[in-house]
């Protein structure tokens, strides 16, 4: 995105420009501050606050200042009462201060750029409220952001403030309906910088892979694929078995010009012979996002109402927003290690969805439920509810954990798997899926030909056929996992959640440390995933970390704990 606006978070340099302008605005101008001879109107020290900026070309055109609610104190705190003040912090508000706009772009969109950043800054750490000092000029913006008076008033210099506040989700329905023709203007006009995206409804949904910043997605820096650490996207730590690597190097020429078998006929009767289920039962695809992306519509349109666990896998409450769908969330939380409520499932599972969406074990906290235990609970849902699990990481937490098996007792049960993850064929695209006769019927019925490439077929079945590998490929990643985790405890000061996949949720010691312990990761080459867009409850203070071999883990460690 490029235009004469560039919207960014300032860094140093551009502190004594800041200052300036904010003596220009609140000294000069308001006379809240005395006239300060050098022109500048420092702020104290305050460490924890953000400032997001919009340059017009190079001048400063306005800076709104933020204060998370991992800061000390908020700003306005100076001028509230105890009581008020502790009203104020009980919901952790992000503190919006000093919208500040150079008189002359007054008239032009800098301001809405400045709050439409502020918007999209908030959500992406997962904030739920904004609370805002308002002068009599500005309230009227806010309430046509959506902030609202609290009745609180307080005097300033020679200004008069009332305290506002506003939900982070009301903010975001206003916004997009109120500013739904002005975002894309506004879109056109701006050079994006921040690290969320401009468009609140993206195409995509965002996902780890920073790693490819590095080696390049046209490959032309392959050879850094060696030196760094992707440990933001779950691939295996390990390679897959010695058979698959033998069918790809045997006779590539043929691999890469030669269609293959259209149905994936040889596939599927693997499949159904190594996990024992029935061949009609299966439906293949290039990964199981081919699987999600085509299975989905099938099942759930608008006014479809559907039950998500929060936080997820982010595509789908990506997917299920796409499709017009009311999702419901049932709550993880950290005072419960992010653990699957089974009796709140059971009762949530009454209300008679259209479509259940379970992530077991659950990605991005690597916490699982027992099959036996998960299938009493999932078993009492209304047979009018489809019950969908995504065993993305199962074969991880132990060779009974998969109900594949059980699809063929419950017709309204759908098993998806990828053999990405635990048959290390991430670059390949294998998944597939199982579920009832008339249900997988259904899905190929609306599938293409060929849906999953020749070396892709070829791999997937000789990973099947050595099924010894992989079980000492697990054992191993369980053994892995604890040297991780007992790592990162013992070098840094974190918490690290109860995990059986691949990877594990880390806690880390203060709230709004995860872009900072992200980005600190990278200048090491170490790519780890900062997961606070995934729910409100991280407060920007967890990052995901895969399980890699010993020496990967001992730079995980490092850079991490910033040794
Ligand atoms: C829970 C879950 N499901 C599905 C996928 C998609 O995997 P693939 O498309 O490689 O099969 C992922 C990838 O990270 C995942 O974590």
């Amino acid at each position: 995105m490029s235009g004469p606006f560039t919207v960014r978070v300032a860094t140093h340099q551009d502190r004594d420009e800041i200052f300036r302008l904010r003596h220009e605005v609140y000294a000069v101008e308001l006379r809240q501050y005395p006239i300060d001879p050098r022109g500048r109107l420092d702020e104290p020290a305050d460490s924890g606050n953000v400032h997001l900026l919009v340059l017009a070309g190079d001048e400063l055109a306005g800076f709104v200042s933020l204060t998370p609610p991992s800061a000390p104190r908020y700003f306005v705190e100076r001028y509230l009462n105890e009581a008020a003040a502790r009203r104020v912090r009980a919901d952790s508000p992000y503190e919006i201060r000093a919208l500040t706009v150079r008189a002359k772009h007054r008239r032009g969109p800098v301001a809405a750029l400045l709050m439409y950043a502020v918007l999209r800054w908030v959500v992406a750490r997962g904030g739920r409220s904004v609370i805002a000092m308002g002068r009599a000029e500005t309230q009227d913006m806010y309430a046509r952001l959506g902030l609202r008076r609290t009745g609180v008033e307080f005097t300033a210099g020679a200004q008069r403030y009332g305290l506002m506040r506003g939900d982070v989700a009301a903010g975001r329905v206003v916004v997009a309906q109120r500013y739904r023709r002005l975002l894309p203007r506004l879109g056109a006009l701006v050079r994006w910088e921040l690290d969320v995206p401009f468009d609140a409804s993206p195409e995509h949904c965002a996902h780890g892979g920073r790693s490819f910043d590095a080696i390049g997605t046209s490959f032309d820096r392959l050879d850094r694929r060696d030196r760094i650490v992707t440990a933001d996207v779950l691939d295996a730590w390990f390679p897959p078995a010695p058979g698959v690597l033998a069918a790809l190097t045997a006779d590539p020429a043929w691999l890469a010009r030669t269609s293959p078998p259209a149905q994936a006929d040889g596939l599927i009767t693997e499949i159904a012979k190594a996990r024992g289920v029935d061949r009609d039962a299966i439906v293949v695809g290039a990964g199981s996002s081919d699987l999600i992306y085509r299975g989905l519509p099938r099942l759930i349109g608008a006014g479809s109402r559907v039950l998500l666990m929060q936080p997820t896998y982010g595509e789908y409450p990506h997917l299920v927003g796409k499709l017009g769908a009311r999702a419901d969330v049932l709550r993880l939380r950290p005072e419960t290690g992010w653990r699957l409520d089974l009796d709140e499932l059971e009762r949530a599972l009454q209300r008679g969805y259209d479509l259940v969406v379970l992530v077991n074990p659950g990605n991005p906290t690597g916490r699982h439920v027992d099959a036996d235990a998960l299938w009493r609970v999932l078993r009492t849902a209304p047979a009018s509810t489809t019950i969908w699990v995504d065993e993305a990481y199962v074969d991880y937490a132990g060779p009974a954990q998969t109900l594949e098996p059980r699809v063929a007792l419950a017709g309204n049960l759908i098993v998806c798997k990828t053999m990405s993850k635990a048959y290390a064929l991430s670059g390949l695209r294998v998944g597939y899926l199982v579920a009832s006769g008339p249900l997988a019927a259904d899905l190929r019925r609306w599938s293409p030909p060929w849906p999953v490439a020749l070396p892709a077929q070829l791999a997937g079945i000789r990973a099947l056929q050595d099924p010894g590998h992989y079980q000492r490929c697990w054992q191993r990643t369980g053994d892995l996992r604890r040297t991780l985790a007992d790592g990162l405890r013992s070098a840094a000061d974190v918490e690290v959640v109860e995990s059986e996949a691949n990877f594990v949720l880390v806690r880390l010691a203060r709230e709004g440390m995860a872009a900072e312990v992200r980005g600190r990761c990278e200048e090491h080459g170490v790519f780890v995933r900062d997961v606070s867009p995934l729910s409100p409850d991280f407060r920007d203070r967890y990052v995901r970390v895969a399980v890699k071999d010993v020496t990967e883990i001992r730079r995980i460690v490092a850079a991490v704990s910033g040794s």
